[in-house]
């Protein structure tokens, strides 16, 4: 059994200050058994600086929540791959619906910015996410392949390697969101799987996100397809990451 990937995007929640407690708390509160997870926190940019001085030698992956396809230019409010590199940040969230359906991010962004990533050693993980209608037409499966394939064209096996995917279906995540179920979770995880193998990758992780919660975590982590959980509202305490890790790493131990 691989690693099992589990961490929070923190979404535009959380000062430098607010960042500097929770890692600092989650130190504390590190669980026994964790061993088999890599973790990871996903904090606005304003609080990378901070959160990679207070992780420093703790197991902590740390990522950013977009980057620009672009080295430099004209592209005002932006922040490009390589400014993100001098945070050594270890990854970067690439597609989260979020971003599609509020500031207009397309499949051939994502293209561009998943490239980019990985030419500065980011690993990008992308998020892909089927919509309330798509799922009414049976059509779940299709949607989220079609913005991998997108998304990820033109990569070579050692490219598609170092990518990281999460399901995150639009109609799981937030406030009033319904976590999908571990059934549904499979079924889109196995589509997942069959297309990526088909674009040549070795075996690409593929995460589950949208209303994670305590009470849903080890039943999702015992699905053999879910690879990690990518977490929102119950990981942006440290007392909710360290309760998930340790339920996770109980759950496939
Ligand atoms: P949620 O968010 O866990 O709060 O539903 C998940 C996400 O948007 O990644």
């Amino acid at each position: 059994m691989g690693t099992f990937w589990i961490g929070t995007g923190w979404k535009m929640n959380k000062t430098v200050a607010e960042t500097r407690r929770y890692i600092a708390a989650l130190k504390g509160l590190w669980p026994e058994g964790a061993g088999g997870c890599t973790v990871f926190v996903i904090p606005p940019f304003t609080a990378l600086a901070a959160a990679r001085e207070a992780i420093g030698t703790m197991p902590l992956l740390l990522g950013a929540q977009n980057m620009h396809w672009a080295e430099a230019g004209a592209f005002t409010g932006e922040i490009s791959a390589t400014m993100l590199e001098e945070f050594g940040i270890d990854m970067v969230e690439l597609g989260h619906s979020e971003r599609r359906q509020m500031f207009g991010e397309t499949d051939a962004a994502l293209n561009m910015k998943v490239k980019a990533a990985l030419r500065h050693g980011l690993r990008p993980l992308l998020c892909v996410g089927d919509s309330a209608e798509e799922r009414r037409a049976g059509a779940s499966g299709e949607a989220v392949v079609r913005q991998v394939r997108l998304a990820f064209a033109g990569l070579d096996a050692g490219e598609l390697g170092r990518c990281l995917v999460a399901y995150e279906p639009i109609w799981a995540i937030g406030e009033g969101g319904v976590a999908a179920t571990p059934e549904e979770v499979r079924a889109v995880h196995a589509d997942l799987h069959v297309a990526l193998k088909e674009m040549g990758g070795p075996a690409v992780p593929v995460l589950y996100g949208g209303s994670v919660s305590a009470g849903n975590a080890a039943d999702l982590a015992a699905e053999p397809m879910v690879d990690g959980l990518f977490v929102g509202r119950a990981a942006w305490t440290p007392e909710g990451l360290a309760g998930l890790i340790a339920a996770v790493a109980a759950a496939r131990a």
